[in-house]
């Protein structure tokens, strides 16, 4: 029987989040160097929020680069960068918000200009994108934490945490998918992650299909959630 694929998301799923993990072990089994899987993934990234946005998900938040991606190789790191570099000239759509979640003062300044310039083009979409870029969880906590300080708070509630993330004003995502066949949150969300559904595929980030975005989404309107309290 032909699958049918999901047409629209209803108020149940207003924001995903991909970790978008198995770029490199995509392009090793082609023989080939960790940079053309990421190649390939920030092609793959393009289509599936695009697509995301067209069955009426709201919020997009995609792990693009952890805080602790450093670690990794500076020819690596240099690759990546140069690809957001490439995928900022390329975005020209306004009808999607575009936010870069993280820390900003790590990247090279020319690169932050370009995001500002995305960022403030954007700024009127009806839909959202969050891209983290030198993004991890507990640092935006403790960002978040020293925002509220110098505000002279001594108060502090949830709604002023959420406020203060990086990713204040969207909602809680109620989906994250992470690719790649880790079972693990590696430093992304925490906070917001307190009830979102986890969903974990074998699927390389750069073989991620629409398909495979709509077998998640079939798996999460089948579950049950309860945010502590009983069945309805
Ligand atoms: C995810 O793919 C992209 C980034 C972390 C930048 P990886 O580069 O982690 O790919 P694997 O997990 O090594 O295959
Ligand atoms: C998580 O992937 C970060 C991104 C997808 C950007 P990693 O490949 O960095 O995660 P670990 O090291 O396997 O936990
Ligand atoms: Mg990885």
């Amino acid at each position: 029987m032909q699958k049918k694929s999901i047409q629209t998301v209803d108020e149940r799923l207003k924001h995903i989040a991909f970790i978008m993990d198995g770029n490199g072990r995509w392009a090793n089994k082609r023989g080939m160097p960790r940079e053309f899987g990421h190649k390939k993934g920030v092609q793959v990234f393009q289509e599936i929020t695009e697509y995301c946005h067209k069955i009426g998900v709201k919020c997009v938040t995609v792990y693009a680069f952890s805080t602790e991606n450093w670690k990794r190789p500076q020819k690596e790191v240099e690759a990546i960068m140069k690809l957001l570099d490439e995928y900022l000239d390329k975005t020209s759509k306004e009808d999607v918000r575009v936010c870069f979640i993280g820390d900003k003062n790590r990247l090279a300044p020319e690169l932050v200009e370009k995001i500002n310039s995305v960022e403030e083009r954007t700024k009127k979409g009806k839909s959202t994108l969050n891209v983290a870029l030198n993004y991890g969880s507990r640092a935006e906590i403790v960002n978040a934490c020293n925002k509220l300080i110098a505000t002279g708070k001594d108060n502090v509630t949830e709604e002023d945490i959420n406020a203060a993330l990086y990713t204040g004003g969207c909602p809680d995502p109620d989906l994250i998918i992470r690719t790649g066949g880790d079972l693990r949150i590696s430093n992304f969300l925490l906070w917001q992650a307190a009830y979102s559904e986890l969903y974990f595929t074998d699927t390389l980030w750069p073989d991620m299909t629409s398909d495979d975005v709509d077998a998640a989404i079939e798996n999460f309107y089948s579950r049950k959630r309860r945010f502590g309290g009983l069945d309805k």
